[in-house]
């Protein structure tokens, strides 16, 4: 790979200009954007003489992480080195529901949501490096630490079709015990708890980070929260039955444009465990928000009503999108992005912030136009089909620049709070 010198010496750079404001995060690593793809990746070092430096593409859905090994000439001559046996119980542990042997190792899969295949694969247990605070509560220098249990799989390059081409597999931030949150919280005795900033662009110098423990603790006072709930069903292409799904859940009431409710069936927020279908879910493999076509398309048509009265000029659709705008018709807000008519995602729970109304995700223009051509943007939104799975995945596009917390003490889902307008940037989680 022609540019991995070149994405080092860009992650070091990044990774010296984290100054942070933080308290109770301690572990860290950074975050990048494949604009192309429009994937979020990490890097850090796995083995020990040898380690070997990795690139990650974040999925927050994925039962398992995974990498290419051979591709990255990693193998069993890390000091660190060692594979998990099948029918052990820390086997059984990572896989409850029903483990199976992979040479004499304990058996998982490799796989992408949008893949065609699963890949077995044993399960390998390796050290890794991550980047912590020196001192709590300063602006004080990152230092390393060193995990020493990374769970993962190693796959071959099968798995990796649709992945950006910069890595060469995944690393899992699910509700798995094995997830690498999971492996930091119970090695290092920080809560459980992770925080993902998703950069906007990398051309633009600003980068994301993921926090391990906590959020940035001037941001997670501002926090909106929503509590997480579990889907009774599965959402993984492999799964048992009576299993519930590893994904993040929350429970949507209601979705406004410009404060105009947009109707569609409310069951459709819900699960429907006959059908194991429905509900709202959070995922980074999936770079805009994907709505069930009933309200996608009404979404569109209040949208665009909303548009034509602020004097938005309709252009011919670019796919996957279904309304896109003349950009000349668009003012720029500096802090907002393109002023657009705005979504509030009414969620459960009570906010404080919102004066105990119930707590909002707010998507302004930054969130929800995209860019097209020099002279066409986009509402970022895509149709789901009649029959998706899940009624609403909240997309990549719609969290960036955001900061989005995954509190498993608490079992919440936290975001920044629109209402200080100002948390809406990456950059501003690098206090520069
Ligand atoms: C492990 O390292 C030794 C010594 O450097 C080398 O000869 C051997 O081929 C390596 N093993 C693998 C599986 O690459
Ligand atoms: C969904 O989960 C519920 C609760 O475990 C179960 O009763 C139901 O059979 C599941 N639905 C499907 C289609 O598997
Ligand atoms: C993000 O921060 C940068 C640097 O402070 C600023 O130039 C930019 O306008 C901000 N963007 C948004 C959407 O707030």
């Amino acid at each position: 790979m022609a540019s991995t010198p070149f994405l080092l010496c860009f992650l070091l750079l990044i990774i010296s200009a984290f100054s942070f404001h933080f308290s109770n995060a301690t572990f860290v690593l950074p975050i990048v954007k494949d604009n192309t793809k429009s994937q979020y990746y990490t890097s850090f070092l796995v083995g020990t003489r040898p380690s070997t430096r990795v690139y990650l593409v974040i999925d927050i859905g994925n039962r398992w992480s995974w990498f290419a090994c051979d591709l990255y000439g990693y193998n069993s001559n890390s000091t660190t080195y060692h594979e998990v046996p099948c029918n052990s119980p820390k086997c059984a542990r990572y896989e409850p529901t029903g483990t199976f042997c992979s040479g004499d190792t304990c058996g998982v899969y490799a796989y992408t949501p949008w893949g065609d295949g699963l890949y077995a694969g044993g399960l390998v247990e390796d050290a890794s490096t991550l980047y912590k605070q020196a001192q709590p509560n300063s602006l004080a220098q990152l230092s390393k630490a060193s995990l020493p249990t990374f769970p993962f799989s190693c796959a071959d390059k099968g798995p990796l079709k649709g992945l950006s081409p910069h890595t060469k597999g995944v690393v899992t931030l699910a509700r798995v015990p094995f997830a690498l949150h999971s492996q930091i919280s119970s090695t290092f005795k920080v809560p459980r708890k992770f925080a993902l900033c998703l950069p906007s662009s990398t051309s633009s110098g600003y980068n994301g980070a993921i926090y391990f423990g906590g959020s940035p603790s001037y941001m997670s006072k501002s926090l909106i929260t929503t509590p997480l709930i579990i889907n009774p069903n599965s959402t993984a292409p492999i799964r048992s039955e009576g299993e519930t799904s590893v994904e993040y859940f929350i429970k949507v009431r209601s979705i406004k444009i410009d404060g105009t409710p947009i109707r569609f069936r409310s069951s459709l927020l819900s699960f429907d465990i006959k059908q194991a279908v429905g509900g709202t879910k959070i995922s980074t493999m999936d770079p805009y928000t994907v709505l069930h076509s009933e309200i996608y398309k009404s979404l569109i048509s209040v949208f665009v009503t909303k548009a034509t009265a602020m004097k938005m000029t309709r252009v011919a659709p670019v796919a996957p999108f279904g309304a896109c705008f003349s950009t000349k018709s668009i003012v720029n807000n500096a802090k907002t992005g393109p002023s657009v008519p705005i979504f509030d995602i009414i969620m459960d729970g009570k906010s404080p912030l919102l004066h105990n109304k119930n707590a909002r995700w707010r998507i302004y223009g930054a969130n929800s136009m995209v860019k097209v051509s020099e002279n066409v943007m986009c509402l970022g939104f895509v149709d789901g089909g009649s029959s998706p799975t899940t009624s609403i995945v909240i997309g990549g596009k719609q969290m960036e620049d955001n900061l989005v917390e995954i509190d498993l003490e608490t079992n919440k889902l936290g975001v920044t709070s629109s209402l200080l307008r100002m948390g809406t940037n990456c950059s501003k989680f690098k206090g520069i």
